[in-house]
């Protein structure tokens, strides 16, 4: 892996990263009291969410932000968008990969949801990977916004100790003997392709979101992800951008539609299994996926390209695929199949996107036979029956464009 891609990488506010390096650099001098000077300089920095925990905010790309976590509760979605949905309540020798660990509160809300501390039944090994070694000192200083969270940062604490990033060892917490913690301070696309095979039951992968860090949902990526998570394993992320979504599906997993929490839609859940997938996404998003060139997924064949790279190449690819393989994306035209369309400024719009697919008519046979593994009854004729699974209706719809239009 070049350094190029891993300088590039999307990360928490640079005047943040700056401040905790001088501390610890400070501690490292022999500063015996760096790390209250950090606790106490960091809180400027601090953004409190809706549920007490903190968050902090990202670098800037054109002059816009992002947050780690949401403010609707940093700690909350933790629980709810990454611990619950991983189904891990029934297992006892659980194998979990924190991807993009960060402040470490999808691990501490794991930790918690899970009683680890007082189930000692329960054997965890806790794999976290995370670029930044500043961001890791940042969740040693950051007020915790549960107790498992203690945990956590003693396994940071050792980690930061071994690097000689940190000195001293004042987390007064221990780490339970049936947890067993890695902590990867590297790349996480470095660190997937040296992890074992079908060793995870569950993956978090929390990165910030798709246009800045494309890198971490790449197809590439996202088949490492394949190879090493256990055939019954989940993978939960926040995000529902179709082409996170379109990804997963060309890795091989089936996808649904995870918990609502903080924002309109849910995030993603991803499985080898489709027992695992309790919620379909919707018809239109799966029609946007297959049949659009909103659809088109992230690819960094190499593991090595930066964010924006990425996002170029696809910007390029979806030009080339608009009225020409794909359904253009605008106007949402793929909604459209199967619809009477009305004279006026919108229907033209859409009926001028599907004319260059050659669709003269939404309520066409064609039009039919596209979304027909959608429909409970046939309308077009081929006389399949409708398909149950996002996943394989997604691909079937998007077989049949492409036969279609080819
Ligand atoms: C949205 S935050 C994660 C929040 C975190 N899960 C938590 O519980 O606090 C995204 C994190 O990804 C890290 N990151 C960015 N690029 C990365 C990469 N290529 N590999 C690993 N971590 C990366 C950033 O430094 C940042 O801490």
């Amino acid at each position: 892996m070049t350094s190029r891609s891993l300088n590039n990488s999307f990360k928490p506010q640079k005047k943040v990263i700056d401040f905790i390096r001088y501390c610890f650099k400070e501690e490292i001098k022999g500063d015996l009291l760096a790390q209250e000077k950090g606790r106490k300089g960091l809180i400027r920095f601090l953004i409190k969410t809706e549920d007490g925990s903190y968050t902090l905010k990202s670098d800037e790309i054109s002059g816009k932000a992002e947050k780690m976590h949401t403010i609707h509760g940093a700690i909350t979605e933790s629980r709810e968008k990454f611990v619950k949905p991983s189904l891990l309540e029934n297992k006892k020798d659980i194998k979990v990969l924190d991807i993009c660990s960060g402040l470490g509160y999808n691990a501490a809300a794991l930790l918690e949801y899970l009683d680890l501390k007082n189930n000692r039944e329960i054997k965890l090994d806790l794999d976290m990977v995370e670029i930044s070694p500043e961001v890791l000192a940042a969740g040693l200083l950051i007020p915790s916004p549960i107790k498992s969270h203690h945990i956590i940062k003693k396994a940071y604490e050792e980690e930061l100790i071994n690097q000689s990033f940190a000195k001293l060892k004042l987390v007064k917490s221990s780490i339970p003997p049936n947890i067993n913690f890695n902590i990867f301070t590297r790349d996480a696309r470095e660190v997937v392709t040296q992890l074992k095979p079908k060793y995870y039951d569950a993956i978090f992968l929390d990165p910030f979101s798709p246009s800045k860090s494309a890198e971490l949902y790449s197809v590439e990526f996202l088949r490492e992800l394949k190879r090493i998570i256990k055939n019954d394993g989940i993978i939960s992320t926040y995000t529902s951008a179709a082409p996170v979504r379109s990804g997963f599906i060309d890795a091989g997993f089936h996808i649904g539609e995870g918990p609502v929490f903080g924002r309109k839609s849910g995030g993603t859940l991803a499985s080898l299994n489709l027992e695992n997938i309790k919620v379909d996404i919707s018809d239109d998003d799966e029609r946007m996926i297959a049949l659009s060139d909103v659809g088109i997924p992230f690819k960094d064949p190499d593991l090595n390209s930066t964010s924006n790279e990425i996002m170029n190449n696809r910007t390029l690819e979806r030009k080339k695929a608009r009225g020409n393989y794909k359904l253009s994306s605008t106007v949402k035209t793929p909604l459209f199949l199967g619809k009477k369309l009305d004279n006026d400024r919108l229907g033209r719009r859409v009926l001028r996107n599907m004319n260059k697919l050659k669709l003269d008519d939404p309520q066409s046979k064609n039009s039919f036979y596209l979304i027909c593994p959608q429909q409970e009854f046939c309308q077009c004729g081929c006389g399949e029956p409708k398909i149950y699974n996002s996943r394989d209706r997604i691909r079937k719809m998007s077989q049949r464009l492409f036969f279609y239009s080819n």
